[in-house]
C-alpha cells in the first residue's frame, strides 16, 4: 500500500482517538444511568428476541506490562470459583428480568484470561447459561486464552461445553520485546497450544498481535507475523497498535518508555505486518483484523454485514448484548451500561441487592447518537458510508441533521481526499487502502463528543 509519511501528515493525524467499539464511547458513561435503567431495558426486550452474552473474567496468572485490560492476579482457586458463582448469579438475575428462553447465538468469554476459572466452574457457568437461555447447536461460543496458562485438560472441557472459537494472545515472539513486556512466551508452547485446541475439535482460531511495543522494529514484527501465518495458520488475526495509557493503567509505567516506537515507525510496522499477512493469503478486515477469505468475518466484511461491538469486530447481529462480570458493558437500543470496574466493588454491589444488577454507570442514546453511531459503525466495518443516504432512511429531520454534520466534516474530508485516504463521490465516503490506518480519524469527524487534544484515549497513530 505505501503511505507517504510527510511531517505534515503525522501532524494532521496525530492526537488521541477512541477505537469506536461503540458510539458514544465508554468515555461518555456516567453515574446518571445505573442499575434501574439497565433493569428497565432488560424488561423491555421483546419475548423471543435474540440476545448475546459477554462474560468477563478479570484474572491472570501474571500481568503483562503493556496490558490495558481490566484484570489482576488472583492466585486463590477458591476465589476464582467464588467469582464464577457470582457470574452464574448475575446471569440468573438478568434472565429473571428478560423472561425465559431468549435465543443466544453468541457467547463470548473475555478478560483477563477466562481459563483462570477452574474447569468445574466453567462447566457450571456454561450449564447455567444453557438452563436460562436457548443456546443452539450452531451458536458461536468463543473464549480468549493465554497459551502460557492453558491447563492441559481445558481444551477438552471447552469442546464439551460447545466452544467453537478461541482467541490466543501472541503479541510478539522477539525475546527482547517479550522481556521488556514481562511476557515470556515461546513459539513451541504457542504451537503446542494451537495443536491442543485443534485436536480437541475447536475449529476456529484467532491470534492477537501487537505492534508499537518497546524495542519492536519493522523487521521483528514482520518475522512474528510470518511465523504466525506460516506455522500457526490461524483463521483470523487481530493486529492491535499498542495503546499506551499509563494514566489509566499504572503497570504501563514500568515499560521502558524510551524504547517505544514513534508514530512513523508504528505505521511502518503496521504496514509490514499487513504486507506479510496479505502475502500469506489473509484479507484485511476493518481497522485491525485479518481473516482467511473463507472465514465468516471476511465474508461478512465483503457483504457489508459485519458489526462492531465492545469485543471488536463480529458477525453477531443481535440488537442486545448483555455483559456480566466486573467491568462488563451491556448494549441496548436505548443505551449502554457498565458494571463496576473493580472486582471488589462488583462483589459488593452484587451482595447489596439480592436481585439487582451490579451496574455502576452508563448512558442513554438519543436518536442523533444512534444515527451518528450507525455512520461510524459502517465506516469502521465497511470502510465506506453515505451518511446522507443512511440518514434518509430515518426521515426528514435526520436528513437535515446529517446534512449539517456532513457539511461540517467537509474541509477535513477534502483534506483526507487530498492526502489519498478517502475518495468522495457526492455524499459517499470511501476509505482507501492507504487510508485504512486512519479509519478512526475519518470516523471521528462524525463524533459529536470528540474534543481533539483532550488526551483521554490512546495515541491515534
Ligand atoms: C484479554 S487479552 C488476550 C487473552 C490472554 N489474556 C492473553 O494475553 O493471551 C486481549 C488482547 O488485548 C490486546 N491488548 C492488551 N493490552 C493492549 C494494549 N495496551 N494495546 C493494544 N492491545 C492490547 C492483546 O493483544 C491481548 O491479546
Ligand atoms: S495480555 Fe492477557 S495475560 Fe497479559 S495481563 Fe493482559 S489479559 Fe492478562
Amino acid at each position: 500500500m505505501g503511505t507517504a509519511l510527510s511531517a505534515d501528515i503525522l501532524l494532521r493525524y496525530g492526537g488521541s482517538l477512541p477505537r469506536y467499539t461503540s458510539y458514544p464511547t465508554a468515555a461518555q458513561f456516567d453515574a446518571s444511568v445505573g442499575a434501574a435503567q439497565a433493569e428497565d431495558w432488560l424488561r423491555a426486550v421483546p419475548a423471543g428476541m435474540p440476545v448475546s452474552l459477554y462474560l468477563h473474567v478479570p484474572f491472570c496468572d501474571s500481568l503483562c506490562l503493556f496490558c490495558g485490560c481490566t484484570t489482576s492476579v488472583m492466585r486463590d482457586a477458591a476465589g476464582r470459583a467464588a467469582y464464577a458463582a457470582l457470574l452464574a448469579d448475575e446471569l440468573r438475575r438478568v434472565a429473571a428480568l428478560l423472561g425465559p428462553g431468549h435465543p443466544v447465538r453468541h457467547v463470548q468469554w473475555g478478560g483477563g484470561t477466562p481459563s483462570a476459572l477452574p474447569a468445574e466452574s466453567m462447566r457450571m457457568v456454561m450449564e447455567t447459561i444453557r438452563g436460562l437461555f436457548a443456546v443452539r447447536a450452531d451458536s458461536e461460543i468463543a473464549i480468549e486464552l493465554d497459551p502460557r496458562a492453558l491447563p492441559d485438560d481445558y481444551p477438552d472441557v471447552l469442546r464439551a461445553q460447545g466452544f467453537n472459537r478461541v482467541s490466543l494472545g501472541v503479541q510478539d515472539f522477539d525475546p527482547v520485546v517479550q522481556m521488556a513486556c514481562g511476557r515470556i512466551q515461546s513459539r513451541a508452547r504457542t504451537e503446542e497450544c494451537v495443536a491442543q485446541i485443534r485436536r480437541a475439535g475447536i475449529r476456529s482460531v484467532n491470534i492477537d498481535l501487537i505492534y508499537g511495543l518497546p524495542y519492536q522494529t519493522v523487521g521483528s514484527v514482520g518475522e512474528t507475523a510470518a511465523t504466525v501465518a506460516g506455522a500457526l495458520r490461524p483463521d483470523r488475526l487481530a493486529v492491535f497498535g499498542y495503546a499506551h495509557v499509563p494514566w489509566k493503567q499504572k503497570r504501563q509505567e514500568l515499560l521502558p518508555e524510551h524504547a517505544l516506537p514513534g508514530p512513523a515507525e508504528r505505521l511502518a510496522q503496521r504496514e509490514r505486518i499487513d504486507a506479510v499477512l496479505r502475502a500469506a493469503g489473509y484479507r484485511g478486515v476493518g481497522l485491525d483484523h485479518y481473516a482467511r477469505p473463507d472465514d465468516m468475518l471476511a465474508r461478512a466484511a465483503e457483504a457489508g454485514t459485519m458489526r462492531r461491538n465492545f469485543q471488536g469486530y463480529t458477525v453477531d447481529p443481535a440488537p442486545v448484548l448483555v455483559g456480566v462480570g466486573a467491568s462488563a458493558i451491556s448494549a441496548f437500543p436505548q443505551g449502554m451500561t457498565q458494571n463496576d470496574v473493580s472486582t471488589a466493588s462488583y462483589i459488593r454491589r452484587m451482595a447489596a441487592r439480592p436481585d439487582g444488577l451490579p451496574v455502576a454507570r452508563g448512558l442513554c442514546r438519543s436518536a442523533e447518537d444512534r444515527l451518528r453511531g450507525e455512520v461510524i459503525e459502517r465506516l469502521m466495518c465497511d470502510l465506506r458510508v453515505d451518511p446522507l443516504a443512511l440518514a434518509g432512511r430515518s426521515g426528514q429531520a435526520a436528513s437535515v441533521q446529517a446534512a449539517g454534520w456532513f457539511a461540517q466534516a467537509g474541509p477535513a474530508l477534502r483534506q483526507a481526499a487530498a492526502d489519498g485516504f478517502v475518495t468522495l463521490d457526492g455524499s459517499m465516503i470511501r476509505v482507501t487502502e492507504a487510508g485504512r490506518p486512519f479509519l478512526r480519524h475519518i470516523a471521528a469527524l462524525f463524533d459529536a463528543y470528540h474534543r481533539p487534544g483532550t488526551g483521554r484515549h490512546a495515541a491515534a497513530l
